[in-house]
């Protein structure tokens, strides 16, 4: 059409800009978020614009013609707008793959890490291992079926120190790790995401959530014994937090970050109560900040009440992850 005739002005002007369709939105959405900085836009793009959709990140190629509905449009450059000022991808989201579960991702709690994935694996080949040496007082015995592994007739139950959003004590109970699993945290947020967590992957007669103090050892009775305990304790140390990247710093609850001036507040209170709750025969698994390994192997040792400690790597090559056994 061409406008600049004088009797087609009133038609321009009444002519409405045609919607995107999903192929052209996604091109435009991807280079806003690469302008603003989104380290992965394709990705994310496509995250982003599936979620809205309510459709699967490979359909979006599939329904790549048809036409982006407006108030879809709308929610899209919300979300959009939030992303660009630094909120994470999962919160707009509002949920995160972890192993084989989705959990709720919202401010309650930190969002899981793929390290923290990493920590289940290592206990997944360590524990069976160890569990065949000697089976714990207190584990749950299973009914064995015709060609079931040794190892297995006998497992343990879990704690879970900080247990956030549940990633990990869910892990444990759905991937038939432990058999019962405690979950403790401080953060009566965190609790609440964990419990919603729990509720929706149908594991609510297998993991119980607790409230602690300061010390996560509060939250235990005298008699309680655990044939396996994780944690994913804050690690941060004080001096990091303020050059940490503004995702994590404003958006991961403090709890969950901070450990204090070597950023091993925690760790030194695990290895130094654990060994009160923990089975004879049982393991420990710590997930630690990438250059802590030495000063937490040595803060076991020196406590005189593990044996076998020792650092494990990352899929990135960092000695992330502490096991060790009681004496
Ligand atoms: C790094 S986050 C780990 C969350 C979750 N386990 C994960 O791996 O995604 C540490 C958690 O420890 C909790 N926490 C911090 N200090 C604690 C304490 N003294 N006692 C119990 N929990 C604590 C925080 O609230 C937070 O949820």
């Amino acid at each position: 059409m061409n406008c600049s005739r004088p009797d087609s002005r009133s038609a321009c002007r009444l002519r409405r800009p045609e919607p995107p369709n999903l192929r052209e939105a996604l091109q435009a959405l991807t280079r806003e978020l690469r302008e603003g900085g989104v380290e992965s836009p394709t990705v994310e793009a496509e995250r982003l614009l599936s979620h809205v959709l309510g459709i699967d990140r490979t359909h979006l190629a599939l329904e790549g013609g048809t036409a982006l509905p407006v108030e879809v449009g709308k929610r899209l450059a919300g979300l959009v707008q939030r992303r660009l000022v630094g909120e994470p991808l999962q919160h707009l989201e509002g949920s995160v793959a972890f192993r084989t579960l989705e959990l709720v991702a919202d401010t309650r709690a930190l969002i899981p890490r793929p390290e923290t994935e990493q920590l289940i694996d290592l206990i997944c080949r360590l524990v069976p291992r160890n569990r065949s040496r000697e089976n714990s007082v207190r584990s749950v015995r299973v009914i064995r079926r015709p060609g079931a592994d040794r190892a297995a007739e006998s497992i343990p139950r879990a704690l879970d120190i900080g247990t956030g959003s549940g990633a990990i004590a869910l892990s444990l109970a759905s991937e038939n790790i432990a058999q019962f699993v405690v979950g403790i945290d401080i953060s009566p947020s965190a609790l609440e995401q964990a419990a919603e967590n729990c509720q929706r992957a149908g594991l609510d007669a297998r993991v119980e959530f607790r409230r602690s103090g300061v010390d996560p050892f509060s939250a235990l009775k005298a008699g309680d014994r655990f044939g396996l305990i994780v944690s994913n304790p804050p690690y941060i140390r004080d001096d990091e937090l303020a050059s940490l990247p503004a995702e994590v710093r404003e958006c991961d609850p403090p709890e969950a970050l901070s450990g204090g001036t070597d950023g091993l507040d925690l760790v030194r209170c695990i290895a130094e109560r654990a060994p009160d709750f923990i089975e004879s025969s049982g393991s420990l698994f710590l997930e630690i900040g990438a250059s802590q390994a030495t000063a937490a192997r040595r803060l076991f040792r020196d406590v005189g009440r593990w044996k076998r400690v020792a650092s494990h790597p990352d899929l990135a090559g960092h000695d992330r992850f502490i096991v060790a056994e009681p004496l």
